[in-house]
């Protein structure tokens, strides 16, 4: 490992503040990226990465999985949470604890204290992926925020405003930073642009996305 990378570990977390209910948490997830990389593994064993379909019919260009009670499908019959696995009919992986403390930890520093997610969605980005600008609003109580942590290739994203057409802000993303967004902006369109090629020390080719939710 090089000394760069060491130091960058030791990097103190700051808050970027991005308008009402939005802050950037810079780094907060950098130290536990490793282990928070070894459990997204030992989801995908149980609960394999996938590209779902969505209602239109197109492939989604992010694979996904999902841990916790409600896990987020779509697929032609349309978006929705389900407890179970569609893929093999089982429960989805349970939230592992460092992945709740995490989330607690960054809502609770965005002015959000005790959030508790019962949905953890997990997107795997590879070169040429990207997510267009959508609501996440399959969730039952907009009170709670959504927790999105960033691990390995940074990625531009796009937080824009309550309505479609309101003009995103664009924001990189590196590795370990955690984007928290409630209250005003819970229903803010936001995505991610296309991932470029790139190389991480802990990731390879891809970034991984965690985002928390209170779903049930
Ligand atoms: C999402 O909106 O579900 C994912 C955003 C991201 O990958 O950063
Ligand atoms: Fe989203």
């Amino acid at each position: 490992m090089t000394g760069d990378l060491f130091e960058s570990e030791n990097e103190q977390p700051w808050a970027e503040p991005r308008g009402e209910g939005v802050v950037v948490l810079r780094r907060l997830a950098r130290a536990d990226a490793p282990t928070l990389l070894d459990d997204i593994q030992k989801i995908a064993r149980q609960a394999g990465f996938r590209n779902m379909i969505t209602p239109g019919g197109h492939e989604m260009s992010a694979a996904m999985t999902c841990a916790g009670d409600w896990g987020w499908v779509t697929d032609r019959k349309g978006y929705r949470y389900q407890h179970e696995d569609p893929q093999t009919g089982a429960p989805w992986p349970a939230i592992p604890e460092r992945f709740s403390q995490l989330a607690g930890r960054a809502a609770e520093e965005a002015g959000f204290p005790g959030f508790q997610p019962d949905a953890c969605l997990i997107n795997r980005y590879e070169p040429g992926a990207k997510m267009g600008l959508h609501q996440d609003r399959d969730e039952r109580d907009f009170s709670w925020p959504i927790v999105s942590v960033s691990l390995g290739l940074p990625i531009v994203f796009q937080m824009g405003g309550p309505k479609r057409s309101d003009k995103p802000e664009r924001i990189l993303l590196e590795h370990g930073d955690v984007v928290v967004w409630g209250g005003p902006a819970r229903l803010n369109y936001h995505g991610v642009l296309t991932l470029k090629k790139g190389s991480h020390p802990l990731t390879g080719p891809y970034r991984y996305n965690l985002t928390f939710r209170k779903a049930g």
